[in-house]
């Protein structure tokens, strides 16, 4: 008894719950927020319109979706920040392992996109390639993507580019490549201004555009000079001034009548012997 009441007095002992109180606090403002019930259920919503005869969605299940595959959330606030369902089937396949394309399939997630993602708010980074969805476009409604991988994701049959990927305006990476999208080279997309990397390889998209100026001064595109600028066949002038590029200027671009350039990076891997060759075709403003 003495003892005990002797505990209660002892301010060491005090200050010691004290601290515990303070650490545990701190502990638990730091830990990680668990998934919102909101975005749960629209998660659960989606997988359930989906095939997946891989069993690739199977963690997708108890409370705490932050925890399921694929999934990341902002460990403040909970909410989901990132969905990450790329089929890594070819890479996972060993060096000597064949393809299998029966094993392909089956490790496809298939079937409709719904419209149940679009309750995830916050969402910057979706990928979903190399599955097999229909209404892939809807993802196109979520104006938080900064990184959008729909890559080989689109259904066949589903043909129609996804013009709504215009209002995705924070979109910083975009992989459309391996869908079998048509229509023509879709202009709008220098409206992007965010836009550092795009991929359109491998769809079927016409070079009818009648795009004669495409101006995309003053932005941060890196990288190498897109060859599909080529398929402009109308393009005369093209103003990259003021960006981060680098490598070469792509020959088939020699029917410009003016292209206005700025190597704000160091060009000394730019093959200049080939660009003497385009400057004695076009004017090329340099400034
Ligand atoms: C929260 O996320 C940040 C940045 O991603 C990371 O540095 C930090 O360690 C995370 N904290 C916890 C408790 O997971
Ligand atoms: C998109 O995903 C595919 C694999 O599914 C990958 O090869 C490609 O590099 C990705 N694109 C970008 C821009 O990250
Ligand atoms: C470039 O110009 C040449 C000659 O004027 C023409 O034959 C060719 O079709 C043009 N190429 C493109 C891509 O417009
Ligand atoms: C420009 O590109 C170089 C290398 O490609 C990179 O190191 C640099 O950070 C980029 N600058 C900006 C402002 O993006
Ligand atoms: C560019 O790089 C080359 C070789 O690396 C170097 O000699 C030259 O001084 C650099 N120029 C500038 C402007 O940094």
């Amino acid at each position: 008894m003495g003892r005990f009441h002797a505990c209660l007095v002892n301010p060491t002992f005090h200050l010691n719950i004290l601290l515990f109180l303070v650490l545990a606090s701190s502990y638990l403002s730091i830990t990680a927020k668990s998934c919102i019930e909101e975005e749960r259920g629209a998660l659960l919503s989606f997988k359930q319109h989906l095939a997946d005869p891989s069993g690739r969605l199977s963690s997708w299940v108890g409370h705490d979706c932050c925890q399921w595959e694929g999934i990341s959330c902002d460990n403040r606030t909970g909410l989901a920040t990132k969905i990450d369902l790329r089929n890594t089937y070819e890479d996972r396949l060993g060096g000597d392992e064949e393809w299998d394309e029966w094993a392909y399939e089956r490790s496809r997630l298939a079937g409709k996109v719904t419209s149940s993602l679009l309750t995830l708010k916050h969402l910057s980074y979706l990928d979903l390639s190399f599955n097999n969805f229909q209404g892939i476009h809807i993802v196109c409604q979520l104006p938080t993507l900064r990184y959008l991988n729909i890559s080989s994701a689109s259904s066949v049959g589903e043909s129609e580019f996804p013009k709504s990927i215009f209002n995705l305006i924070n979109l910083q990476i975009l992989d459309l490549s391996w869908n079998s999208f048509t229509g023509h080279f879709p202009p709008q997309l220098a409206s992007l201004e965010s836009l550092k990397h795009l991929d359109l390889s491998y769809n079927d998209l016409k070079d009818h555009s009648m795009l004669s100026t495409l101006r995309l001064h003053s932005n941060f595109l890196s990288g190498h000079i897109p060859r599909h600028l080529c398929n402009l066949p109308y393009l005369h002038i093209l103003d990259l001034g003021h960006n981060n590029l680098s490598g070469t200027i792509p020959k088939c671009l020699k029917n410009l009548t003016a292209l206005t350039f700025f190597p704000s990076h160091n060009y000394s891997d730019l093959e200049l012997a080939e660009y003497d060759e385009i400057q004695t075709i076009i004017k090329i403003i340099m400034f």
